[in-house]
């Protein structure tokens, strides 16, 4: 029923988790797949060739989504390879585990939890949508942590609150052709959360969450899919909870 046959997507952080999981479930859909990662390259690549043995098309690109000038580079070369997008996954991100207060936070802290999940949304999104023409769909990974806060995590929770009131700037500016929407997940069991979801605390996590388990990438890259795809063509500026319940809002 979802298809994105013949669509050109491109996946920031598409190397592990999340990005990982909805590149692979985007190229089963149909879609062309362009994979962006930071630093690891040979992660990367092997999504790049399970994309290319479904038949579809992938586009492998590596470095800091937070560097302007390396942005401007890879998004000439997504335009070499796939002549334009249709769709852009804005998933990569950093989330440091260590809690610290706002009062003892270093300053170094909060400028690398800015630059690694905010300035790089801004410089890729506003790069991508140059590339995109009417039908556009722009999909962004945020966080329950946007919509309740994150004692301890105020950095991490400051830029993904940033980025939903982007998402619901940019869903009337992109307005009527492209659509611009974000899911929000709690805890998704990835290399970001292995610490801190490990051992008991797992087990304590899952008990918070009414549908009584910790997310799997592929719980997230399923709504993803949803709103890349022509099923959402109506929804724009939408925040969707894939949270199993834990935060209701909305
Ligand atoms: N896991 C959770 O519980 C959870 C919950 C809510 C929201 N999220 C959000 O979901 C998204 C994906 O998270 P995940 O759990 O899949 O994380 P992950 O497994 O740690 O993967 C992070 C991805 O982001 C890339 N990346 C990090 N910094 C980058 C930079 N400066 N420039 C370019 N790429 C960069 C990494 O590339 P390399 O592989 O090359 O390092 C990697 O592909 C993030 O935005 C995160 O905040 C996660």
């Amino acid at each position: 029923m979802i298809s994105l046959a013949g669509r050109r997507l491109l996946v920031t952080g598409g190397s592990r988790g999340i990005g990982r999981a909805t590149a692979l479930l985007a190229a089963q859909a149909g879609a062309d797949v362009g994979v962006l990662y930071h630093t690891r390259r040979a992660e990367a690549d092997t999504v790049a060739r399970a994309i290319r043995a479904m038949g579809r098309r992938a586009f492998l690109g590596g470095g800091d989504l937070a560097d302007a000038d390396r942005v401007a580079q890879l998004m000439s070369e997504v335009r070499a390879a796939f002549g334009g997008l249709d769709g852009l996954v804005v998933n990569h991100g950093i989330w440091p585990a260590t809690e610290t207060s706002l009062a003892r936070m270093a300053p170094e802290r909060w400028r690398r939890t800015m630059a690694a999940d905010l300035d790089s949304v801004f410089l890729v999104t506003r790069a991508a949508l140059g590339l995109m023409d009417t039908g556009g769909r722009v999909v962004m990974v945020a966080s329950t942590a946007a919509q309740r806060g994150e004692a301890f995590h105020a950095d991490y929770a400051a830029a993904k609150g940033a980025m939903v009131a982007l998402v619901k700037s940019l869903a009337v500016e992109c307005a009527p052709g492209i659509t611009v929407n974000a899911v929000a997940p709690g805890w998704v069991a990835t290399e970001m959360t292995t610490t801190a979801l490990a051992g008991d605390a797992g087990e304590r996590a899952a008990a918070g969450i009414p549908l009584g388990r910790v997310a799997s990438a592929e719980d997230v890259a399923g709504p993803i899919l949803f709103l890349l795809s022509d099923l959402a063509r109506h929804v724009t500026g939408e925040i969707l909870n894939v949270n199993g319940g834990s935060v209701l809002c909305g």
